[in-house]
């Protein structure tokens, strides 16, 4: 299996906060934000496998900032690491207002499992870090594998 770049995976999603989207206080259900987060998480998670890959966990969820009806919504989802058959993926959520300035509005770090023909969790390619970014994202991912593993072995 051939090692893939973050680039080859990258994905941006893009929303507009409507009213249905809202909560009492004009601002973004975090239900609807959550759900937009697992979309964009599962194509880069799925691009970077090239099969059909589930959420296993959400180990962060961070809401920064409000998101107001009418704002812009962009997320921003990239593979952190590759492990055997899971890969950790990371999204950022930005509003973005009509003047175009964007806020930092929630951080998010999630787990997908490639599952195989036979339902299975298979083996995903390597990914191939280029930068140094890249690497320390990547050494960040494989730290918090360890601490996940240290929690359920408990
Ligand atoms: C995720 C799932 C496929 C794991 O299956 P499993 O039989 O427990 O698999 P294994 O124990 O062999 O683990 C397979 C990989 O998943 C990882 N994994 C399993 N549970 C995990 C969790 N809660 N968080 C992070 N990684 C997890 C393991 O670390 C392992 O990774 P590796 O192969 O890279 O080392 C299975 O629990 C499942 O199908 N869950 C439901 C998924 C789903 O429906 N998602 C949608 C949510 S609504």
């Amino acid at each position: 299996m051939d090692a893939k770049p973050a680039s080859a995976s990258y994905t941006e999603k893009t929303e507009i906060v409507l009213p249905q989207h809202a909560n009492a206080i004009g601002t973004a259900f975090g239900g609807t934000i959550m759900s937009w987060v697992d979309i964009a998480a599962a194509v880069t998670a799925q691009r970077h496998c090239g099969r059909v890959a589930v959420t296993a966990s959400l180990d962060r969820l961070d809401f920064l900032a409000p998101i107001r009806t009418g704002d812009v919504v962009r997320l921003c989802a990239r593979m952190n690491a590759a492990f055997r058959s899971s890969m950790e993926v990371e999204v950022s959520v930005e509003r973005e207002d009509l003047s175009g300035a964007r806020v930092l509005c929630a951080r998010s770090i999630l787990t997908f499992v490639n599952i195989g023909d036979d339902g299975r969790p298979a083996a995903v390619p390597k990914l191939l870090l280029q930068t140094e970014d890249e690497r320390d994202r990547s050494d960040a991912a494989h730290r918090r594998r360890e601490a996940r593993r240290r929690r359920s072995d408990r």
